[in-house]
């Protein structure tokens, strides 16, 4: 009987809970991918192949509008229009792949313009039913499975390089007094408390919806998630655990972007295993967590004050320059970066290769570099994630027993198979590992 009583005790359990899921890939789609040039231009039928691997596809990203707080398309014409449409493009993929779930993320430090009304919105009530309302209505109307919050959130200050001319001006404004980065942190933390309630009632009209929040770079989770609150009414937390340091926050020091654990001497919260025990710890069930897997590089110049063993952190002159196809200065995708790693023939003009430099620890990331010339022309140095890393993530989340990874995102991956014909390595080499 007490064995019997024993059973159905489990049996209550099994019931209550869903049942554990680990091994989860999310897949994130960079819609602005749509409009870049040449190679690095990923149309919807480029994700073809990415699809068998991926649970979850998430695409990047809608937006708020800053005078109704409505969630709304970020990009009219591509996303919904009848000539694109890509939003059903991408849901329409389910026929194809009828396990995969399909998510419309906001957010996601795409949506700059009156970037305030993110805190805004959270400040009023009638805002937030506004929000709810339109952002169910949106995923309805073009056949997504839910919703994920990429809140763009206040960012953390990034760490100051001191110069003796710096420290003058830090005494300075000491004496001025400076602005915290958010002076309503506890009432936007409870503001958004309130709108994952009020989202998850809403998304319950349809019993499958899903409900996911990302937490973007660089965002103090311990300031904004409420994790005992919110953790029962989500289904999955994405933990964007890289950019900790960056050729924008942190110009003039060059450092891993992304590492699993924190190398010697560096701020012990700023790494992926910090991030991930915050919310282990706030009591978050483990197979809820989903780590990011950044497939952006992060580059910086190297100059004549560049320490020449390339190890980091070291002093850097800010971005490095842009990548022949993504074009944005301090940034290269996965492609761009395997391309720097070799060079055909030592051709002549060609910029010499960048050399690569793994982990053997496996704890916190590779980088690859190239001194300047005699000129002080063309040092660079490049933080970032590869097949390797990516399976060295993928294994961490597995002996965390989290739910799984995420790509972040799949047009940064190389999804023309450039580095080696496969297409989509980083992608691979995560699931692979899981
Ligand atoms: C995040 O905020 C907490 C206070 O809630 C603070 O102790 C911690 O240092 C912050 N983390 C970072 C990385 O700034």
């Amino acid at each position: 009987m007490k064995v019997l009583l024993a059973f159905a005790g489990l049996l209550a359990v099994a019931a209550a809970n869903p049942p554990v899921s680990t091994g989860k890939v999310v897949c994130y789609y960079d819609s602005n991918s749509y409009v870049r040039e040449s190679q690095a231009r990923m149309l919807p039928n480029d994700l073809d192949p990415a699809l068998s691997f991926c649970n979850y596809a998430v695409y990047g990203y809608a937006g708020i509008q800053a005078d109704t707080y409505k969630m709304v398309p970020l990009n009219e014409n591509l996303d919904v229009d009848r000539t694109h449409a890509n939003y059903r493009t991408i849901t329409n993929f389910k026929t194809k792949y009828p396990g995969l779930k399909v998510l419309l993320s906001v957010g996601g430090d795409v949506d700059i313009e009156d970037s305030q009304k993110y805190n805004l919105l959270l400040e009023s009530p009638t805002a937030i039913t506004a929000f709810v309302n339109s952002a169910v209505l949106l995923a309805e109307q073009h056949g997504f499975d839910g919703i994920d919050l990429a809140w763009q959130f206040a960012k953390t200050k990034p760490k100051k390089i001191r110069s003796t001319w710096g420290s003058i001006w830090h005494g300075i404004k000491k004496t001025f007094g400076t602005t915290p980065v958010d002076e309503k942190e506890s009432e936007h933390r409870e503001g958004f408390t309130a709108l994952v309630r009020q989202l998850k009632q809403a998304l319950s009209v349809k019993p499958n919806n899903l409900l996911s929040i990302t937490v973007l770079p660089n965002v103090n989770a311990s300031i904004y998630y409420d994790v005992p609150s919110i953790i029962n009414l989500v289904d999955i937390v994405n933990i964007a655990a890289y950019d900790y340091y960056t050729p924008e926050r942190n110009p003039k020091e060059a450092d891993y972007t992304a590492p699993i654990y924190a190398p010697q001497n560096r701020n012990p919260l700023l790494n992926a295993d910090a991030a991930v025990n915050y919310w282990l710890q706030s009591g978050a069930p483990s197979n809820k967590l989903v780590l990011a897997i950044s497939s952006v590089a992060r580059t910086w110049k190297l100059d004549a004050e560049s320490e020449i063993a390339g190890v980091p952190p070291l002093h850097a002159d800010g971005p490095g320059e842009a990548g022949p196809y993504t074009k944005v200065e301090g940034k290269l995708s996965y492609p761009e970066v395997c391309l720097k790693l070799i060079n055909p023939a030592h051709q002549k003009g060609m910029a010499p290769h960048l050399r690569k430099v793994t982990d053997p620890s496996k704890r916190f990331g590779t980088y690859a570099f190239r001194l300047p010339d005699d000129n002080g022309e063309g040092g660079l140095w490049v933080s970032y994630e590869d097949p390797d890393t990516a399976g060295q993530k993928a294994a961490y989340v597995k002996s965390k027993n989290l739910g799984g990874v995420s790509i972040m995102d799949l047009s940064m991956d190389d999804f023309r198979g450039t580095c080696t014909g496969d297409k989509y390595p980083i992608l691979r080499a995560a699931k692979y590992r899981l």
